[in-house]
């Protein structure tokens, strides 16, 4: 029987595993799908404000949009959709094959954070009246 060379870990020690950017992206890609999903009913209820026609619609819209811990939130939200839109691309590209070279997936791992937090930062400005 052949001799086994590379003794395999008997526990996982979570703090010693260095995790490469692409699998950190990728976890943020969950993170950001869940949170995009949870948030769904709070998005509906701005868009049906910001809908209606009537002064209160508008008045509770200004209001709910003008408070800070909402705008935090929105901006959280913004940088989930672009990460999870811009990770989304590069899953369905790599399920093309295209990209799956280990280089090249760092590159692009690299470019979904560097495209999604530009994204973010300009988003981000216009939402918190920057422009
Ligand atoms: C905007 C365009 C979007 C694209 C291109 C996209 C793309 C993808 C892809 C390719 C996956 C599969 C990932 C994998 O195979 O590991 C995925 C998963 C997922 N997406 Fe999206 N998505 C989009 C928008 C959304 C939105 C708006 C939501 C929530 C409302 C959402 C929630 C999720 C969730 C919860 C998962 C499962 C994540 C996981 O289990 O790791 N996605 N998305």
């Amino acid at each position: 029987m052949p001799e086994m060379t590379k003794q395999r870990p008997k526990h996982l020690a979570l703090n010693e595993i260095r995790l490469p950017l692409a699998g950190f992206a990728s976890i943020l890609h969950r993170v950001s799908g869940a949170g995009l999903f949870l948030l769904l009913p709070l998005l509906i209820w701005l868009l049906q404000l910001s809908l209606g026609s009537t002064q209160a619609s508008t008045e509770m819209f200004t209001a709910v949009t003008g408070n800070w811990l909402v705008k935090l939130i929105l901006l959280g939200l913004i940088w989930a959709f672009f990460h999870h839109f811009c990770m989304g691309i590069r899953i369905l590209l790599i399920d093309i094959h295209v990209g799956v070279e280990k280089q090249q997936a760092h590159n692009s791992a690299v470019a979904v954070m560097v495209v999604s937090l530009a994204l973010t930062a300009i988003f981000g400005l216009k939402l918190l009246g920057g422009f």
